[in-house]
């Protein structure tokens, strides 16, 4: 991959696509604005070299129509409020008036443009709307590594038109943590994997067994991996047609040596909410029609103490529905056990970057990913598209 840092980029037009996909309340308030702060070291540089720079990306899922609630003008502002400077802001991302305001950019200046989305070709990936944006720009970068396992226009599109295309400071700062957790990691390397689905996580699963020593598992898809080996779950959540795939990955493990640690107690409840009853019991002993919900504080000690030694560490999904406070001292427990590791850790993919900021640990992990499918699919063992496309 070429960086941007090998492109002269001075008094260019720099299209920079990035992965401005924030969370937005119902008052269209920025919650977190990670995204948009991981991506400021680039922007300053490029204002720096005196480029002039057109700012590009998605927000939500609009389904290819103009819909201002998808809008990025309220991203514009926040953008323009960090780095203390006017960013013009373009209704639309292609078409004459953007064109022209495009033409009117000087040295150091910044244009946003509004949501890619608002397109459906965007997604289609429409080579003619690929070239409609390349034509927008001398130079493409790509910082976008949040939505880089997606085979879509701005991502793989523009490259193929672009006169000079290169990765920008975050898309290299995520790749680089990631191959350096599982290439050469310091060993015990330990994958954490938790969430709601085996489904969602069987190819990142698979890959991970063969890099790691011990593979930790929480979350509901604990459930079905419990099951799979005689459990009686009672009314957890479980997945039933994955129960021999989860056996089988379990049996896998074993060959390859791997240490497989499931829990031995739980957190379970009558209901799913805040007000459930909750009680703390072994495997076994799940009362029926109760669900677990969270893992228990034995497990939780065996996990922490599984993550104490370790040199690498990959974390993907919480133990438990830590957005409840009753359900969420599993998650915390592991958060903790991981921030005070002396490891290299990195945490990534859906809920995780969440989670760790819930729990207070995200300034004291390694690397805190900005992606959620994105790193799912580098767990998978698979390149990203967007990389592709720049290589
Ligand atoms: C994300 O938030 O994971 C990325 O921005 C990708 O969004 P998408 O799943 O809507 O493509």
């Amino acid at each position: 991959m070429k960086s941007v840092r090998d492109i002269d980029v001075t008094s260019k037009r720099v299209f920079v696509r990035v992965d401005y996909n924030v969370p937005v309340d119902e008052e269209l308030n920025i919650t977190d604005d990670n995204r948009i702060l991981e991506t400021l070291d680039l922007i300053l540089y490029l204002v720096e070299q005196n480029a002039r720079i057109i700012i590009a990306s998605h927000l939500g899922r609009p389904k290819g129509k103009k819909d201002l609630k998808f809008s990025l003008s309220t991203v514009c502002k926040r953008l323009s409020q960090l780095l203390k400077k006017q960013i013009f802001f373009a209704d639309d991302c292609i078409g004459d008036s953007v064109t022209k305001m495009v033409r009117q950019l000087t040295n150091g200046q910044i244009l946003m443009l509004e949501n890619l989305r608002f397109h459906s070709e965007e997604e289609k990936n429409d080579d003619t709307f690929a070239k409609k944006l390349a034509d927008l720009c001398d130079v493409y970068v790509n910082d976008a590594f949040a939505v880089s396992h997606r085979d879509q226009a701005s991502i793989t599109g523009i490259p193929k038109f672009a006169k000079e295309s290169g990765a920008g400071f975050l898309l290299e700062k995520e790749i680089q943590s990631y191959y350096n957790s599982i290439e050469n990691p310091k060993r015990p390397m330990v994958a954490i994997i938790g969430g709601a689905k085996v489904s969602s996580k069987l190819e990142a699963l698979e890959n991970m067994l063969k890099f790691v020593d011990k593979l930790i598992i929480g979350g509901a898809m604990a459930n079905t991996f419990l099951k799979s080996q005689g459990v009686d779950t009672k009314g957890s959540m479980i997945e039933e047609d994955l129960l021999d795939k989860a056996a089988s990955i379990v049996q896998k493990a074993k060959e390859k040596g791997v240490d497989f640690l499931l829990p031995h107690d739980l957190v379970c409840a009558d209901k799913l909410d805040k007000d459930a009853q909750v009680k703390k019991v072994l495997i076994d002993q799940i009362p029926d029609q109760w669900m677990a919900l969270d893992i228990g504080p034995a497990t939780a000690l065996k996990y922490a103490n599984a993550i104490k030694d370790a040199g690498t560490i990959v974390w993907n999904g919480p133990m438990g529905v830590f957005e409840m406070e009753k359900f969420m001292s599993g998650t915390q427990v592991i958060a903790d056990a991981i921030a005070a590791s002396s490891a290299f850790s990195i945490v990534g993919g859906g809920d995780t970057g969440l989670a760790a900021k819930k729990c207070n640990v995200a300034d004291k992990v390694s690397y805190v990913s900005t992606g959620g499918g994105a790193f799912l699919h580098l767990m998978e063992g698979k390149k990203l598209p967007g990389v592709v496309a720049l290589e």
